[in-house]
């Protein structure tokens, strides 16, 4: 694993951006992994600046999604499909037909993970899969548990995910119970992963993750176990770590 270690969130966000846009240039039909959340506002922002500035290319690219909330689709502003598009694709030249998003809308649920299972099989597997952490460990929807889920599934959310991104909707009530959420099966087999983390409420998630046992209940830790791993963390992330 190679660790960047960066000063604050814009120093995180221009060294993800980096990463990812070496990428793009060295490969421009490649597939990117995706994430939403907070952490990754910063690298859209740097992508779409260098993508204005005529440095960077999307009409080859392929996106995957790592997730979704259960019952929200593009209309719905805390959908991930209205965030993904309001914070990174409206911006870019990326065609619509090659970007892939778990439909939230689709209440069967079974038949939703396989379609997304052989969406990610039939785009060729992820080149670089992008990734926040959440501060019980979780990278996708991928929350603590006694196994790692291997594939596509629709997944409650824990409390303390719940708790983490109320902070996006008008009150705790209307935070979605369910997502469907891309399996660590599907991020172990990316090329290449990328782990953002910014602030001191992720400093025991990363610590844990990299520094800890391997285990389901801190699902992140699995991603020790792959060959290439890049994480990018501002020193409130890293405070933990020697
Ligand atoms: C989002 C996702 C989540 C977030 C995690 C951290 O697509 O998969 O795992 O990456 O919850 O969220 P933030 O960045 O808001 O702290």
């Amino acid at each position: 694993m190679r660790i960047y270690r960066a000063n604050n969130y814009q120093e995180l966000s221009r060294k993800a951006a980096n990463i990812i846009s070496a990428q793009v240039i060295i490969k421009p039909n490649c597939v990117l992994g995706l994430a939403t959340g907070s952490s990754p506002i910063g690298t859209y922002k740097q992508l779409i600046e260098w993508y204005n500035k005529g440095d960077l290319d999307f009409s080859e690219v392929k996106t995957v999604n790592l997730d979704e909330y259960r019952g929200l689709g593009k209309e719905s502003d805390q959908s991930y499909v209205y965030f993904m598009h309001h914070n990174l694709f409206d911006h870019i030249n990326i065609k619509p037909e090659n970007i892939n998003i778990p439909d939230g809308k689709n209440p069967d649920a079974v038949a939703e993970c396989a379609r997304y299972d052989k969406v990610i099989e039939d785009v060729g597997g992820i080149d670089i899969q992008l990734l926040g952490i959440g501060r019980n460990g979780h990278i996708g929807f991928n929350e603590p548990g006694s196994a790692f889920e291997k594939n596509t599934h629709c997944v409650d959310l824990t409390e303390s995910t719940i708790e983490a991104n109320k902070r996006f909707f008008a009150s705790i009530d209307e935070v979605p119970r369910q997502a469907y959420t891309m399996g660590i099966r599907s991020i172990m087999h990316a090329k290449q992963v990328l782990l953002i983390a910014s602030g001191e409420d992720k400093a025991e998630a990363i610590y844990k993750s990299f520094w800890g046992p391997v285990t389901p209940e801190v699902p992140a830790s699995v991603l020790q176990l792959h060959p290439n791993v890049v994480l990018v963390a501002d020193d409130a992330a890293l405070s933990l770590v020697k």
